[in-house]
């Protein structure tokens, strides 16, 4: 076994990767929004699981900083989507860290009196709190008066703006039922303060159901964000995600090696980082050297990765649902979108052909255990990159 030869591929959520391949035109996209005189227009970044939005976003933070940027942000969880108050609280609380090195002065006050003398104290959550507590009105109306409040004290710094970027945002909902409508809130401040001129830009990130679910809530957020979809990584920049990061070492991937890493993950980032890791492993533990590994061992990583990654995943779903998935995986339009008229007519000549509205019915119950997802004209795609191979591998089995 060679020792001390770290592994440096890093497969999981956020994970920022030895080398982040690709994604230059994305960069640009996300300048151009930061070189906006007036901000018209705000970022959202999607695409599926894995693509490599949560490790894009990072690497805007130090770009945007540079550029004089004020960088807020932080994950949208379901708690924080509970309510407009929690929303609202979210956004104030990842200010607050922020601005509370600022500090401001107010003249005191006794007894009606206004004193000479000045107080000082910090824009830190409580001000802010004390703020949204005398602002009148909605928390709408509240939200908006603490962040005018705000701005008026970052002027004096030079500053562009503030960017909130919030990651895994598709879980802003709106409550009708319980007259909660914070994803409404959010977009109705945003809109609000930027048109009086305020450079408070919104990042958001999500999977493919965030967009159509921001303007169904408001159909002005078609108009107020600029949408930027992550894809796998080309074929040149998938070599160098896999090559760059051992360029330095003594364990390097062959030509060869990067054609079959290439083949098995078809540029999907968290499967490059995978697979990567476990054949730099394999060679590590001297198994064989580089040069004497005729062939990188494909089925058996194949064999981890659809135990680790796949399986869990497939087991949410029932096996009247995984019929209906089996004949999905064999369209051949698989890995990108398609309709329920081509599930019915393919599955016309299957043993237990499938209704449309059972094809209806059952997609949309798929979309809500986020193996299927649906766009806005109405056609599905494959939740999970790479799920078609794997069922056509389940069904090779059988
Ligand atoms: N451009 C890239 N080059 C190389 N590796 C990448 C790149 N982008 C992402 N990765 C790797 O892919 C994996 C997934 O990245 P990340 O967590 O950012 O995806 P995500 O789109 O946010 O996924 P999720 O929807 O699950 O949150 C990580 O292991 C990361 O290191
Ligand atoms: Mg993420």
């Amino acid at each position: 076994m060679t020792t001390g030869i770290r592994n440096p591929f890093r497969p999981g959520a956020g994970h920022m990767p030895p080398y982040l391949a690709g994604r230059e035109a994305e960069t640009l996209e996300f300048s151009k929004i930061l070189s906006q005189e007036r901000i018209l227009q705000n970022l959202i970044l999607t695409g599926l699981r894995g693509v490599g939005k949560t490790v894009l976003l990072d690497s805007f933070k130090p770009l945007a900083i540079a550029e004089g940027w004020i960088w807020v942000g932080a994950d949208f969880s379901e708690s924080s989507s509970v309510s407009e108050r929690t929303l609202a609280m979210r956004l104030l609380t990842d200010l607050a860290i922020v601005t509370s090195g600022i500090v401001i002065s107010s003249p005191v006050t006794t007894a009606g009196f206004v004193q000479s003398k000045e107080e000082e104290h910090r824009l830190d959550f409580e001000a802010l709190m004390k703020k949204w507590n005398e602002a009148p009105g909605l928390p709408s109306d509240k939200l908006k008066s603490v962040l005018e409040y705000v701005w008026a004290h970052v002027v004096p710094f030079k500053k562009k703006g503030v960017i909130f970027a919030y990651d895994e945002a598709q879980n802003l909902t709106d409550h009708p039922k319980e007259q909660e409508y914070p994803l409404s809130l959010l977009l109705d401040v945003f809109q609000s303060i930027q048109r009086k001129g305020i450079p408070f830009l919104l990042v958001l990130t999500g999977l493919p159901t965030l967009f159509p679910k921001l303007v169904e809530a408001r159909t002005y957020a078609e108009r107020m964000f600029h949408v930027v979809s992550l894809d796998k990584l080309s074929k040149e920049a998938s070599s160098e995600a896999i090559v760059k990061p051992t360029q330095k070492g003594s364990v390097k991937f062959s030509a060869n090696s990067v054609n079959s890493i290439y083949e098995m993950t078809q540029g999907h980032p968290y499967f490059i980082q995978y697979v990567c890791r476990e054949v730099f492993d394999i060679w590590v533990s001297n198994i064989a050297r580089e040069e004497e590994l005729a062939k990188i061992p494909v089925n058996e990583i194949l064999q981890k990765l659809d135990a680790d990654f796949f399986s869990g995943r497939w087991s949410r779903a029932t096996d009247r649902q995984r019929d209906l998935l089996a004949i999905i995986a064999q369209l051949k339009n698989s890995n990108s979108e398609f309709t329920v008229q081509e599930i019915v007519e393919f599955s016309m000549h299957q043993p237990h052909p499938f209704s449309n509205s059972h094809v209806n019915q059952m997609l949309s119950s798929l979309c809500s255990v986020a193996l299927v997802h649906k766009n806005r004209w109405g056609k599905y795609i494959l939740a999970v990159p790479l799920l078609d191979e794997f069922i056509r591998r389940q069904l090779a089995q059988r």
